[in-house]
């Protein structure tokens, strides 16, 4: 039996519920960007280290809600969806882009407020023991995603190391990302507990989504991206068996001095894969953001947590 294929979407809205940045005065939208009309006076939707975005997928019988990622803090994600009118009880499906608590910080509240059994879509490495190493000589343990605790909400766990479809087969989770780029070598200060050993971290689980959005390309959105944002993006175009990139969203963790040397590559190779959009969102730092505007002008989209993207 042949497997499935992703299938053509006739219109994509990404809305960004948790995000690094906000600007309650970029209000200047377009037909791809729509920015939240959110009076500045009425405690207006607010930002922090975190990301979040909601997909709808629009086929020409069916509307489909996913989220991707959940936030640093139920504050931000649920104060945000409330803000922006988002019915949580839409969402059937939850897919992490990896196990990092600014990705499922707000997880267990939006479970218990969407008022329905969900699916959760995560590469099994998610639940692994992490920690940081930072530069001032702190180990860091960083929050855990407890296994035992989300199994005792109202969730469908599903751990998945490959390619996986959803919705209807509309929506591509990319699964365990193959490395092929030798510029995006991980994050050297993360490590991991594997086997009981703490390791730099190989980030198996970081994925990224993609959407095939009917004559434009494909849509694909990276979490925090440690597998690289170039590395997701082939993964999915090999994946999808699709070449044309219609957009590249998401974190692409590209901040601070570790990473100074993989910013000038990345943007190179994103120029030669050539999306007509690119919105580097959460952990992308200043330094790559404005190298992106800089050496991709008609293409960069600077992103303010609310924003909806629309591409259809
Ligand atoms: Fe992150």
């Amino acid at each position: 039996m042949n497997s499935p294929v992703l299938q053509e979407v006739t219109r994509l809205e990404v809305t960004v519920l948790v995000d690094n940045y906000t600007d309650v005065l970029a209000l200047q939208s377009t037909d791809v960007q729509r920015r939240p009309l959110i009076p500045p006076s009425a405690m207006p939707i607010l930002a922090e280290h975190g990301f979040s975005c909601l997909l709808k997928i629009y086929t020409d019988s069916h509307e489909y809600h996913v989220l991707m990622d959940a936030g640093m803090s139920a504050i931000c994600l649920i104060h945000n969806s409330e803000k922006l009118g988002v019915d949580l009880g839409r969402i059937k499906e939850v897919v992490l882009s990896h196990g990092h608590f600014d990705h499922f910080g707000g997880l267990f509240e939006l479970l218990d407020r969407a008022g329905r059994e969900i699916e959760l879509i995560v590469h099994p490495d998610v639940f692994l023991r992490r920690r940081i190493n930072l530069p001032i000589g702190i180990t860091a343990d960083m929050p855990e995603l407890d296994e035992d605790s989300l199994k005792r909400k109202k969730v469908v766990l599903r751990k998945i190391k490959d390619p996986s479809l959803l919705a209807s087969n509309h929506i591509l989770v990319t699964g365990e990302v193959e490395r092929v780029t030798d510029f995006e070598k991980g994050f050297p200060w993360a490590e991991a507990a594997v086997d009981n050993e703490w390791v730099i971290d190989p980030f198996r689980d970081d994925q990224g989504l993609a959407v095939k959005v009917r004559n434009r390309g494909l849509v694909v959105i990276g979490g925090c991206s440690h597998a690289g944002i170039i590395n997701i993006v082939k993964h999915a175009q090999k994946t999808a068996q699709t070449d044309h990139v219609h957009a590249v969203l998401g974190g692409f963790h590209l901040t601070g001095p570790v990473f100074e040397s993989v910013i000038a590559p990345t943007v190179e190779e994103m120029k030669r894969i050539g999306p007509d959009y690119v919105v580097p969102m959460h952990c992308t730092g200043w330094d790559a953001i404005n190298m992106f505007a800089k050496e991709m002008p008609d293409q960069f989209l600077l992103n303010t947590v609310g924003t909806t993207y629309v591409f259809q």
